[in-house]
């Protein structure tokens, strides 16, 4: 059992803190936000992550997992402090690390014994040295430390699912005596065969990096074969799942959709572009990755024009607000995209999602945001599915056309029977599959 502090409780430190406490680790959460704390501390999650109040509640139960908003006694009480704040996307592109570097100063004032400091957050390649410099300048003379970067792959979602069962660990670090010591604190994970991937600081920061910008070209890629399947005719379904079969291809991330969002695509694809720029090499796979999802979210727009003709004076139902179902994450949705463009051409939005009407109130407060999904529809000119809920796969048909002014619909997740759609009337687009290959 180790003593451990995880600076910052948002998605990544709260899923990490939790998960590690659920190892058998004593973990203290850390956060300046004392809204958040007062939050945890009476027993509520401040965000919408599937299986996350569970753990959290069964770790604080079994007296493993505290919050607090005292940095000093938490970095002070632990061997292992992991650095988990936020890192968003500045202006030029580039990763704000800000919050890691003050953490940082804080780290080094507080050192008080030798401890692992592990960066979770996802930074530039580089911040390692950064935040060891920091952390130097500001520790006393005797104090300790050894550095790791520990990149996560959480999904938002799925979080608690990716982190309890991932499929590798990723740990940078030159310190053997670091290397054993985050072994230890993946231990379940490591008596159960997960590959634990020992590298360089730099090798780990690049790898997370790699790894999304690599998942965000394999979706651009299929939105972009699903365009050109509209204009020959083809399935993009069936390309996707036999180019799947291919074992060194695999099926995964290769749904067409709206575009990708959430917090990790965008901005990391974006940071790598501008991360090897600084450096001269041109990541021109990237970029156009990046093109061909910002083409891809206007091109939901322009599909739904094609349907209803001019927006002006319509009124549009928009169903799912979150960039991906299981979340209350909004941003970069293509919800922003469609309700902006519709809202710009003078259409009237009536927009529900499950989870996520609130965090979308934040960019468009002026539209009207519905309890269920049938009085989002209720006299609508046109709907537009953006977001894949269980609940839009399993909507009545019928009862949708009854509700609605004219049977209009947009999938934009591919998640309603196209036949179904035809069988009652509806006139209908979707993404990759003409309506020529519907038998
Ligand atoms: C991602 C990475 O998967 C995770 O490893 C990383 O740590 C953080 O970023 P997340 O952003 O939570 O996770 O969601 P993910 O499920 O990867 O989806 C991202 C976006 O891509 C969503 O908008 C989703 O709808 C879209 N997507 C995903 C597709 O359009 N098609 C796919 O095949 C998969």
């Amino acid at each position: 059992m180790r003593n451990i502090a995880i600076i910052g409780t948002g998605y990544v430190g709260l899923v990490s803190g939790s998960g590690i406490s659920d190892f058998g680790h004593n973990v203290i959460c850390a956060d300046i936000n004392e809204d958040k704390i007062k939050l945890l501390n009476k027993g509520q999650i401040p965000i919408y992550e599937p299986g996350l109040e569970e753990l959290v509640l069964r770790n604080v139960q079994a007296n493993r997992l505290s919050f607090t908003t005292n940095l000093k006694e938490a970095i002070q009480k632990s061997e292992v402090v992991f650095i988990a704040v936020g890192t968003p996307q500045s202006e030029n592109g580039e990763a704000d690390i800000s919050a890691v570097n003050a953490v940082a100063k804080t780290i080094g004032e507080n050192l008080n014994n030798k401890k692992v400091i592990c960066t979770k957050s996802t930074v530039p390649i580089g911040t390692g040295e950064i935040v060891s410099g920091i952390i130097n300048e500001n520790k006393s003379t005797e104090a300790e430390f050894e550095y790791v970067s520990n990149p996560e792959f959480l999904r938002e979602g799925s979080a608690v699912k990716d982190f309890l069962w991932p499929d590798r660990i990723v740990i940078g670090s030159e310190s053997e005596w670091a290397f054993e010591i985050m072994k230890d604190v993946y231990r379940p994970l490591y008596i159960n065969d997960t590959p634990i991937v020992n590298t360089t600081v730099e090798t780990a920061e690049l790898i997370k990096y790699a790894s999304n910008a690599f998942l965000s070209l394999k979706i651009s890629y299929i939105n972009e074969i699903s365009a050109l399947c509209e204009k020959v005719g083809a399935d993009v379904h069936v390309v996707a799942k036999t180019m799947g079969s291919d074992g060194r291809i695999s099926p995964k991330f290769l749904h067409p959709g709206p575009g990708f969002g959430g917090s990790c695509f965008p901005k990391d694809t974006s940071a790598l572009v501008s991360m090897a720029q600084n450096k001269n090499v041109p990541m021109r796979t990237i970029q156009a990755a990046i093109e061909t999802n910002v083409h891809q979210k206007k091109r939901m727009v322009i599909k739904l024009h094609a349907l209803t003709g001019d927006f002006s004076g319509l009124t549009i139902g928009i169903l799912g607000l979150a960039f991906k179902s299981k979340t209350d994450d909004v941003r970069e949705s293509a919800s922003l995209e469609m309700v902006g463009s519709l809202l710009k051409a003078g259409a009237q939005i009536k927009a529900y999602d499950p989870e996520a009407n609130t965090s979308f109130t934040e960019f468009f407060p002026e539209i009207t945001y519905c309890k269920t999904w049938e009085e989002a529809v209720k006299n609508t000119d046109a709907v537009a599915v953006m977001t894949e809920w269980n609940e839009f796969r399993t909507m009545d048909l019928k009862k949708l056309k009854y509700l609605m002014k004219s049977p209009i619909i947009l999938d934009t997740r591919n998640i309603l029977s196209r036949k179904e759609l035809q069988k009652n009337g509806f006139s209908f687009d979707n993404v990759g599959r003409p309506m020529a290959s519907m038998q």
